[in-house]
């Protein structure tokens, strides 16, 4: 039976203009077993959609291992890390992740009290709130009648020491039904109706398509530096309200206060991130752990004309830099650009976290119980980024 890519189903919100070759539905092959031929197809279909959705899935934490590798062979960890060092226990992600005994390399994340599972007598998860992580947090009464915020736009990266996962696998075990929420983003009017316990995706690439010719000028010409253990140097800091990087408020913790870390080991990495597959650029920040913005100067063919920073930059106040970010990331993040996975039990979710931004969304009572087993692996080489040609052809 031949694989069949079928369209993923996008809500009344989405622009569907802006959907046409984002995410696909897998039919007539099972993700557990696939030939290498079978692989290959799927592999290019991830580059070219950015995220593969396969129903009704029976996976075992093996099974998923084995497909997260496929894309990367030569990955081994988990990518963050083994999660024992010191910095990964003062990370603010280290509460999110159970590992399963079994298989280290999978995670176990949601929400309430699972028990005996794959090897875990007793799990106690928490799906992550926006109340612990943003600056403002939406009040009780609103709570109550389902308003919800994106918790946090990012990549799956540790952005020190080790390599950005190529490819992040959710595989959905429990999902607590429930009314619909209202995700708002409280920088302005813009609110979405989302099922509740999504997870929110939006495309890198159409992040860079839709912006002004000066803002590309400057994206195809910059980096970004991270900060060292940026989970954990950011870890008093609070978000903004859209979950879409850190307010400017100085709380975060100088590099000394910090667990012991090297220069070499710091990431540095192009804004824009290319496709291996379509050769097209992805708009690839995490901006919660950004320090630094390094901007290339203009090639000399270039037209000076409203171009920023011509004569090249390097930013080091976090304000200056976070607020250059959000004005290139926050329109990509608009309501009718976001997809929001209407989740089932049994979905796998296969995504390109080389190609998008994601977000845990929503909140849940203690008693829903909601189990997904998530992989990822460090990749076994960094993002490329944009060729002479691209900064030729978009600075
Ligand atoms: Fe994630």
């Amino acid at each position: 039976m031949a694989i069949e890519l079928a369209p993923i189903t996008l809500p009344e919100t989405a622009d569907a203009s802006k959907f046409k070759q984002f995410g696909r539905e897998v039919k007539g092959v099972n993700p557990a077993s696939l030939t290498p031929e079978e692989f290959e197809e799927i592999r290019k279909a991830l580059y070219t959609h950015d995220a593969l959705l396969f129903r009704n899935v029976n996976l075992t934490p093996e099974e998923q291992y084995a497909l997260t590798k496929a894309f990367d062979p030569e990955s081994e960890n988990y990518g963050h890390g083994n999660n024992r060092t010191e910095a990964d226990k003062k990370s603010i992600l280290h509460p999110d992740l159970k590992t399963i005994p079994r298989v280290p390399q999978v995670q176990l994340i949601g929400n309430g009290i699972v028990y005996d599972h794959e090897g875990l007598a007793e799990a106690k998860l928490k799906h992550p709130s926006h109340k612990t992580f943003h600056k403002t947090v939406v009040s009780p009464e609103d709570e109550a009648k389902g308003i919800t915020r994106f918790y946090r736009w990012h990549i799956d990266a540790a952005l020190y020491n080790l390599s950005p996962p190529r490819v992040t696998t959710l595989y959905a075990l429990n999902v607590p039904q429930g009314p619909k929420q209202i995700c708002r983003y409280d920088d302005g009017d813009d609110e979405l109706p989302v099922p509740l316990g999504t997870t929110a995706f939006v495309s890198g690439k159409t992040m860079f398509n839709i912006l002004p010719k000066e803002l590309k000028s400057l994206a195809v010409r910059s980096k970004v530096k991270y900060a060292p253990h940026p989970y954990v140097w950011m870890s008093p800091a609070k978000a903004k309200s859209t979950g879409l990087g850190i307010e400017s408020e100085g709380l975060e913790m100088s590099f000394d206060e910090l667990p012991p870390w090297e220069e070499s080991r710091r990431k540095l990495y192009p804004v824009l991130w290319k496709n291996p597959v379509t050769s097209e650029l992805s708009f690839q920040v995490h901006p919660c752990g950004v320090a630094e913005l390094i901007v290339d100067p203009l090639p000399k063919e270039a037209s000076r004309e409203g171009a920023l920073y011509p004569d090249g930059a390097h930013l080091t106040d976090l304000k200056e830099v976070r607020d250059l970010l959000y004005k290139m990331q926050r329109p990509a993040i608009s309501p009718e650009l976001v997809y929001p996975h209407d989740w089932h039990e049994k979905d796998l979710v296969l995504f390109h976290n080389r190609g998008i931004l994601h977000s845990v969304v929503g909140a849940f009572k203690e008693d829903q119980v909601r189990a997904f087993h998530q992989c990822n692996l460090a990749a076994s080489d960094d993002p490329v980024g944009p060729s002479n040609d691209d900064v030729l052809q978009w600075a």
